[in-house]
């Protein structure tokens, strides 16, 4: 019966190691498990190299110990020279060429037109948060934050921008990355293939918060996707009390946008339906009303630098108030 490995020592180490690598493999963001047709290229891509380059390292290793071990004088020189010159010129020509041709083959394909159908979806990079606004060619407008719903085989078109400093808009299962740059518009066309949940991350340092800049694109049949557009277009819902008496007298209304209240603020992001998200402060917290207390009281000491300031001065009574109206908005 084998034992489980003590910590600290080297087989633990490898264990571990192992396990972070193949664990890395799978799970809400890998660019591994496919789950859109520019991500299913990409994965095809990568195989093919990894093969390659596999087979190649094997071939060189193996010709490296085999120098070693032959005399010296069982190499005649012709055969010696024959072999440097094929291994060491011909042969990475003629591979380098021909992934080369392979990768630009591949491009276009990766950066298609949408097609006249496509959901229109205009993301912003903010610090450090997604503004998303679907621009729907069949219906209202309306806008969300931190996340995507996208139904299954649709093209969805992209539209990235950003205000300030660069991002990345990167959700690995889906497709490739693409920056997000002040003063010009980046457009992606994805089509998610299955349903599922998957994680996506600013990829491109951005300021103090970068590392907590994520966000959730949940992948749904089409019907659920109407639906859940119909309710996003709804103004808030909520509970009664003076929920909004608080926001709106502690100045959130400035910043924030709650459809259906006097709060139309541009600054940070649409809170109309928050409740109903998947996360909060772009999938750092969860959505529950301890978060909201949290971000509320000190939003710096989960999100460094970020622009909303702190309500220290909110009593219990009025951030509770605050925080089970929050949650309510669904
Ligand atoms: Cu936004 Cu890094």
């Amino acid at each position: 019966m084998s034992r489980p490995a003590r910590p600290g020592t080297p087989r633990a180490l490898a264990v571990s190691s192992l396990a972070v690598l193949l664990g890395a493999c799978d799970g809400p963001q890998s660019a591994l498990v496919a789950a859109g047709h520019e991500a299913e290229r990409l994965v095809t891509l990568f195989w093919w190299m990894l093969g390659g380059a596999a087979l190649i390292w094997t071939v060189v290793i193996g010709l490296a110990v085999y120098a070693v071990h032959v005399h010296p004088e069982q190499h005649p020189e012709r055969e010696a020279r024959l072999l440097i010159v094929g291994g060491g010129v011909v042969f990475p020509v003629v591979v380098l060429a021909a992934l080369l041709a392979w990768g630009l083959r591949l491009m276009p394909e990766l950066r298609t037109e949408a097609p006249a159908d496509a959901l229109r979806i205009e993301i912003a990079g903010e610090r450090w948060w997604w503004r998303v606004r679907y621009v729907p060619s069949d219906g209202e407008p309306f806008e969300l934050a931190n996340e995507l719903r996208l139904p299954v085989g649709r093209p969805a078109e992209l539209v990235l921008t950003s205000p300030d400093v660069i991002h990345s808009f990167w959700v690995p299962s889906i497709a490739g990355k693409l920056d997000m740059i002040p003063g010009r518009v980046t457009r992606m066309t994805i089509e998610p293939t299955r349903r599922g949940l998957f994680r996506g991350a600013c990829a491109e340092y951005c300021g103090g918060s970068h590392a907590l800049m994520a966000l959730w694109v949940s992948v749904v049949e089409p019907a659920e996707f109407d639906t859940w557009a119909a309710a996003q277009r709804q103004p808030a819902r909520a509970i009664d009390g003076r929920g909004p008496e608080v926001f709106l007298w502690s100045g959130c209304g400035a910043c924030h946008t709650v459809r259906g209240t006097a709060a139309d603020g541009r600054m940070g992001p649409d809170l109309t339906h928050v409740g109903s998200r998947l996360s909060l402060a772009a999938a750092t917290l969860p959505n529950d009303r301890d978060a909201f207390r949290r971000f509320v009281l000190d939003p710096r000491a989960i999100k460094p630098e970020a622009h909303m300031p702190a309500y220290a001065a909110l009593g219990d009574e009025e951030l509770d108030t605050l925080a089970e109206w929050l949650e309510s908005l669904q």
